[in-house]
């Protein structure tokens, strides 16, 4: 097994893993957030490498815990390579309210790390901070982010009409949000 494993290095398990992002990420996300397949379902507007340093410079991971700030970002690892990202934005700390947003750059997608790097993230934040309820929302023709969302435990609350413009039309969006009390973290 050991040695198919080596002469077929697609079917080795990849385990994901999440760290926060640092502003020597910039390049890593202004490349990914280029790639058609990333742009595909969500408008991501061009952003200059500096807009992105300044940005990731802002990141306080440790906020997150304390109960203040409103925008986190973590970069998905598979094994050690960088994946992906996950954002979350924090919009009521009184009612522990959250967004999340998250992709993958094109070469590590449908391989199921989002789900594992998703399920990470929602049991630190549900057992460690005051975030009751995350929300997330998806273009109604994005069926591999619907179907990761259903994953974990996210439920459809309904569809939100025209919700942003994608290649110049407006697309509609699915709301799925799960509770605190819903999530079930998966097995060790
Ligand atoms: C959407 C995304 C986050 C899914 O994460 P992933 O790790 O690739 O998803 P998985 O490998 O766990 O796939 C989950 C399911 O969706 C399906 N799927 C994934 N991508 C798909 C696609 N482009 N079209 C149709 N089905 C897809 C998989 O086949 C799998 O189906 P199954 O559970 O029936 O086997 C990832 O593909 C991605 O980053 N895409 C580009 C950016 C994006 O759309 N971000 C989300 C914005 S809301």
């Amino acid at each position: 097994m050991a040695e198919l494993r080596a002469q077929f290095p697609e079917f080795r398990r990849i385990r994901s893993a999440l760290r926060p992002t640092y502003p020597a990420d910039a390049p890593l996300l202004q490349r990914w957030r280029a790639e058609p397949s990333v742009r595909r379902h969500q408008p991501l507007s061009d952003v200059s490498l500096g807009q992105l340093r300044a940005e990731l410079a802002l990141n306080r991971v440790d906020d997150l815990y304390r109960g203040r700030g409103d925008k986190f970002q973590w970069i998905v690892l598979a094994d050690t390579e960088p994946a992906g990202w996950i954002t979350l934005v924090v919009t009521n700390w009184e009612h522990g309210l959250a967004e999340l947003g998250y992709a993958l750059t094109t070469q590590y997608q449908r391989r199921g790390l989002m789900v594992e790097g998703l399920n990470l993230l929602l049991a630190d934040l549900f057992f460690r901070t005051g975030i009751e309820r995350l929300e997330a929302r998806c273009s109604v023709e994005n069926i591999g982010s619907q179907k990761v969302l259903t994953k974990l435990g996210f439920r459809q609350e309904g569809r939100l009409q025209g919700y942003f413009v994608l290649d110049g039309k407006r697309v509609d969006n699915y709301l799925y949000a799960i509770l605190r009390e819903d999530f079930v973290p998966p097995p060790a």
